[in-house]
């Protein structure tokens, strides 16, 4: 479960308060699939980043399961977010001087979460067999995309947070993360919060939340 009480954030740019959030209050069941829209600029990439302690609210009380991240130093924190949080970002973010092999590797370096699927058999369900030793710039957005979706899976750990994760993909493929998405979602029962502005793409997910005006609304 992840739940989060009486959250206040603002941000002050240029001698300008922007309030994104007064008293946010939000509760994820665990093994859900939750897609997150809202206009652009409504604060979604800034909630993710909370839950997952990047950045720090003003006024915050956030569980993840049995943890109250509240509490944790910055070092404990990113220790948890590593053991804990698989992240898909919209451009990827592969590491560049590292193989496809060693990008999925890292992650279960680093986590030191249980591995879930072999490199092999990963690989093969996000249809890459035989790219093991491909750089990044060997391989097209749309198979960096499959690669980031592996080495989202690969470790055991409960939560992926996916931020606009078939941003730069057209419809056809984008259909194809998300098919791969729900098998993957369905064999390892973690609990996805997924940020879209597509509707269609939300539609993959089992309950969808739009936040707007510093409130998140249940659609
Ligand atoms: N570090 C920051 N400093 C000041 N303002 C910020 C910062 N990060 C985000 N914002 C502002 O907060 C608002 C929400 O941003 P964001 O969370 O990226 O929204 P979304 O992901 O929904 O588009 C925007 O107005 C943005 O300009
Ligand atoms: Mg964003």
């Amino acid at each position: 479960m992840i739940q989060l009480q009486n959250i206040a954030k603002s941000y002050t740019s240029r001698g300008e308060v922007i309030k994104l959030f007064e008293q946010l209050n939000w509760q994820i069941e665990t093994g859900a699939w939750i897609a997150l829209m809202g206009a652009s600029g409504a604060g979604k990439s800034s909630l993710l980043s909370m839950i997952a302690g990047i950045i720090r609210p003003d006024i915050w009380d956030i569980q993840l399961w049995d943890t109250n991240i509240t509490h944790l130093s910055r070092d404990e924190m990113t220790r948890f977010r590593w053991a804990h949080i698989a992240f898909i970002f919209q451009a990827f973010e592969l590491i560049p001087n590292l193989t496809v092999e060693e990008n999925i590797d890292l992650v279960l370096d680093i986590s030191q979460a249980p591995r879930r699927y072999d490199t092999e058999d990963i690989l093969e369900r996000v249809w890459l067999s035989g790219k093991w030793k491909r750089y990044p710039i060997e391989l097209s957005g749309w198979e960096q995309q499959r690669v980031a979706i592996a080495r989202a899976f690969v470790a055991q750990v409960p939560y992926l947070f996916a931020d606009e994760p078939t941003g730069n993909l057209d419809e056809k493929n984008a259909s194809k993360i998300m098919e791969l998405i729900r098998t993957l979602h369905d064999e390892t029962g973690n609990t996805i919060i997924m940020i879209t502005h597509d509707a269609w793409i939300a539609s993959h997910a089992d309950i969808t939340y739009r936040l707007t005006g510093g409130e998140l609304i249940k659609e």
